[in-house]
């Protein structure tokens, strides 16, 4: 039994190291020096955060000389950000699997592509097979030439991370084309543009878009209901007054770049646009897993996507509007049904009443049979990390029985 009692801190530690995701992209470099300028690159631009926060993902890494040829552009922070975000590619590649390409050539979507800010199809990258197991990389809108060619594989943990040398940076016109300096950005019509239309037209005629204007060189994060969940709302903003609209709309702004990463460990209360001394117009973040939510003490909304991540200035879509209690009361939640949620939460404890009322999916399961039968099905799927939490916990509790025997 004292030996058990012993073991407890460091069966904990191992877990939590677990359960905190299963890669670090800085972590991983840190092991090769000659990569030491592309991790920084990685850390200051936060596409780090973002790789991590992934899973199945491959980062085709450049090493420090390849580094200093891009370095020697000069481009402004937020473009390298866009041309290291083509070097992130959302999907799987290990070394083998590069060799095996069918037809020899394939498009794959990058994390430029991802984040919006590419033109078209020119987030995608351009793999292909070329003779004698030589593999070429270009951007899609290439000029038939594949000018950076795989080197080595770094580091693969199949399918989460893969990290591979690739000899040369991925040259792209659309990349390094100066990103709009970012007061120049034009909320409004990128949030119109990406599915914000109803929260972009509120706020258009509003006396609160000089606020949100004004954060955003110093960072902006907005949080924009869907056209179906403002269209919902729209009875209950009538009934607000001129200015307390205004505090509605800016109650959707946080005046900081809150990358998803940073919201997920942040997991607390954040001030907004609206805020005005202690404790008001505030709310909370809270992860579950992947997912983040957002508790005021009226309701919880859910971030469902991002619409544009252009550090300083990120926008997410959210599936309710936001109801500050300054505002609203609990029993306003009540009759509040959004037309899109995520998928079914795994832990559906005993919440309050208005809380689950507020929270059951219009079209998702309501009953407790059937979120039993969801959270069933959704533990078979084998989505990646949680699969390999459960096996370190399914393997640290055969250690305990095992000492338990003892
Ligand atoms: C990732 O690794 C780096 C370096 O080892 C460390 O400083 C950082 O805190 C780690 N990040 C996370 C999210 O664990
Ligand atoms: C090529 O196609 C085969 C069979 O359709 C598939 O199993 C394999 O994963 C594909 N390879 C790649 C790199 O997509
Ligand atoms: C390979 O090329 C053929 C003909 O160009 C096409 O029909 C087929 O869909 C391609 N297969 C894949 C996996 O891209
Ligand atoms: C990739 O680029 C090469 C060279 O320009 C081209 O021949 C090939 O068709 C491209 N592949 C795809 C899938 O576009
Ligand atoms: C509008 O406000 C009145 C008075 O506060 C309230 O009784 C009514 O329920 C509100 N209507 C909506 C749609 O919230
Ligand atoms: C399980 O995964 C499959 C394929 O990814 C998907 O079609 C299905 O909807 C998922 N089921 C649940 C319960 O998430």
């Amino acid at each position: 039994m004292k030996n058990l009692l012993l073991l407890f801190p460091f069966l904990f530690l191992l877990l939590s190291s677990a359960v905190n995701g299963a890669h670090n992209i800085t972590h991983i470099l840190e092991k090769h020096p000659g990569f030491s300028t592309f991790n920084h690159y990685l850390t200051v631009t936060h596409l780090a955060d973002e790789i991590n926060r992934r899973q199945t993902i491959t980062v085709l890494a450049i090493d420090n000389g390849a580094m200093n040829s891009l370095l020697d552009k000069h481009l402004t922070l937020p473009t390298l950000k866009n041309v290291l975000s083509l070097h992130v590619l959302v999907d799987y590649f290990g070394a083998k699997k590069l060799h095996q390409i069918n037809n020899s050539t394939t498009l794959v979507s990058s994390m430029f592509q991802a984040t919006g800010a590419a033109a078209g199809t020119s987030g995608y990258v351009n793999i292909t097979n070329l003779k004698g197991g030589k593999v070429g990389f270009a951007a899609e809108d290439n000029d038939g030439s594949l000018h950076s060619f795989f080197v080595k594989s770094l580091q693969e943990f199949p399918y989460y991370i893969s990290v591979l040398q690739i000899s040369n940076p991925i040259n792209s016109a659309d990349a390094e084309a100066p990103t709009a300096a970012p007061s120049a950005i034009d909320l409004i019509s990128i949030m119109s543009k990406q599915g914000c239309k109803s929260f972009a037209d509120l706020l258009r005629g509003s006396k609160a878009l000089p606020a949100f204007k004004e954060s955003i060189d110093g960072g902006l994060t907005v949080f924009c209901p869907t056209d179906s969940a403002v269209n919902g709302f729209a009875p209950k903003y009538k009934n607000l007054t001129d200015s307390q609209k205004v505090s509605l709309l800016l109650y959707h702004g946080v005046p900081l770049y809150e990358s998803l990463q940073m919201l997920k460990s942040s997991n607390g209360l954040m001030n907004t646009l609206a805020t005005e001394g202690a404790n008001k117009y505030d709310f909370t973040v809270q992860t579950d897993g992947e997912d983040v939510s957002l508790k005021t003490k009226v309701n919880t909304v859910s971030i469902i996507g991002t619409l544009i991540d252009q550090d300083p200035f990120v926008a997410y879509k959210i599936n309710k509007v936001l109801m500050p209690r300054e505002l609203f009361k609990a029993s306003d939640a009540d009759d509040e049904a959004p037309a899109e949620s995520p998928k079914p939460s795994k832990k559906k404890g005993k919440k309050g009443v208005h809380d689950s009322a507020a929270d059951a999916p219009a079209d998702g399961p309501s009953s407790d049979s059937e979120d039993q039968k969801a959270a069933d099905e959704d533990s078979n799927n084998v989505s990646g990390l949680h699969d390999g939490v459960r096996l370190v916990s399914a393997a640290l509790f055969s250690v305990l029985i095992g000492f338990l025997v003892l």
